[in-house]
């Protein structure tokens, strides 16, 4: 079979490194792919956007299967448009992506069908909004675009001023363009967040093993907001009880919804939750895998990924029994000096063995994930803000923690930082029970 990857970051590495398991897979095409991309798939410079371009593409190349990995080609519509002229492809179409490309659309829907989530108001003005938080005065408070804006557009004031200061740079400067058209004003939640990703044909719905994202940049939770400094899985907060509870209470209802609205859902839902006193609620959807999270949950599934996607796409999930293996994963990200703010780049890797895909020091149980690598002849550079997912599997939890660790000793950029924290949160919860 021949597959074609949309996208060129660390979740679509460990998406094309696990369908390459499948013996079928003859090719896989990345578009655009990456420097590490292109030691597991052929790499071809088009940008996942460029939506003639890539249904061009895949008919001139024969493609059986695509796989539409990042939320922005997916709101665009590239699910429909590949669907249309009869190639499978895994993702929800952008009628279904809304639940992530419109945080108004996903709080309405939550509303509608009883979903818990953080109280909210929706507003298109700025001044309204502003008046509003004023008069509520209740703070810290959660101003959120409406629209995609690379994991940058919520913010958490702390006060009037800073609310006022996120809702001008939102809607009056528009730094995330059309994206701060309308914005969402909701509760500050507390409690430990976390991640489950989910394969939905729309009929049933079937969790991955849960994860936990590191989104602030520094360790300890400090310092400002990333796409996701590390991940590790499962996550130790998420209790059979609580799974069992938001199955009941958060998935199916979920699934339900978009079917009722007409948008029935089939790809992989990724739902980030936050386990209040009263229960968990949803922080946010995502359309998609998660980035880490993938890097995480992926190395740990049993089943065939290729076999799961096209039963999705052909709505038959419920054939496929879907396993992970006991253990657990943990993936640390390296990052370029001064992420997520400017960064340089096309500085030299190290490090690294031969095919570029494990850290010298530590083969085996670790594979390195390429998130912005570019690579020339056998050298490789760095090419983005996050550049490698360094990841690896063990039985327990600080087995993997400390083998990602040795690993990352190995590897050298100029600049190059990374959290040390990478699970510590989940390690200690652990050893308190
Ligand atoms: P998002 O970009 O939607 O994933 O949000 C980024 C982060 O902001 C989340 O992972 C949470 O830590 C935090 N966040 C978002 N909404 C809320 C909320 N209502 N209460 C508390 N924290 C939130
Ligand atoms: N890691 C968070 C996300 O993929 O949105």
């Amino acid at each position: 079979m021949k597959l074609m990857v949309l996208g060129g970051g660390g979740r679509e590495h460990a998406i094309i490194k696990k369908l390459r398991e499948n013996p079928k897979v003859e090719t896989i095409f990345a578009l655009p792919g990456n420097g590490g991309i292109s030691y597991d798939a052929q790499c071809e410079n088009i940008n996942a956007l460029d939506l003639d371009r890539v249904v061009d593409f895949a008919l001139a190349n024969k493609v059986d299967f695509a796989v539409v990995a990042p939320d922005d080609p997916l709101a665009k519509g590239a699910v429909n448009r590949l669907l249309e002229v009869g190639i499978p492809a895994f993702g929800p179409t952008a009628e279904a992506a809304a639940i992530e490309s419109s945080k108004v659309f996903a709080k309405e829907l939550m509303r509608k069908y009883k979903i818990p989530t953080a109280e909210y108001r929706v507003f298109d003005s700025a001044a309204d909004a502003i008046a509003y938080i004023e008069a509520a005065d209740r703070f810290p408070v959660v101003v959120k675009a409406d629209g995609l804006a690379l994991g940058k557009g919520v913010i958490i004031a702390e006060n009037l001023e800073d609310a006022v200061n996120a809702i001008h740079r939102i809607m009056t400067e528009r730094v995330f363009g059309d994206s701060g058209n309308r914005i969402v004003i909701e509760e500050f939640l507390t409690g430990p967040e976390v991640t489950v990703l989910a394969f939905t044909d729309s009929k049933t719905l079937v969790p991955m093993v849960s994860s936990m994202d590191h989104k602030r940049v520094f360790d300890g939770d400090s310092g400002p907001n990333t796409g996701g400094m590390g991940t590790i899985a499962p996550n130790p907060f998420y209790t059979d009880e609580i799974a069992l509870r938001c199955m009941k209470e958060i998935f199916l209802p979920t699934i339900n919804a978009m079917n009722a609205e007409g948008r029935p859902f089939k790809g992989c839902l990724y739902f980030g939750l936050m386990l209040t006193e009263s229960g968990p609620k949803v922080i946010e959807y995502n359309s998609r895998f998660g980035d880490p999270e993938a890097q995480v949950v992926l190395p740990l599934l049993e089943t065939d990924l290729l076999t799961i996607m096209e039963a999705v796409v052909e709505e038959r999930l419920s054939d496929i029994p879907v396993t992970f293996r006991k253990g657990a994963a943990c993936c640390v990200v390296a990052a370029s000096k001064g992420y997520p703010g400017k960064y340089e780049t096309n500085l030299p890797i190290s490090g690294l063995t031969e095919g570029q895909l494990e850290a010298k020091g530590q083969p085996g149980p670790v594979s390195v994930f390429h998130a912005g690598t570019k690579r020339i002849d056998e050298g490789l550079f760095t090419a983005g803000g996050r550049v490698l997912g360094v990841t690896a599997v063990g039985d327990t939890l600080q087995q993997a923690v400390d083998q990602a660790y040795a690993a990352m000793e190995t590897i050298h950029f100029d600049g190059m930082h990374y959290r040390r924290d990478i699970g510590k949160k989940a390690l200690l919860l652990t050893s308190e029970h």
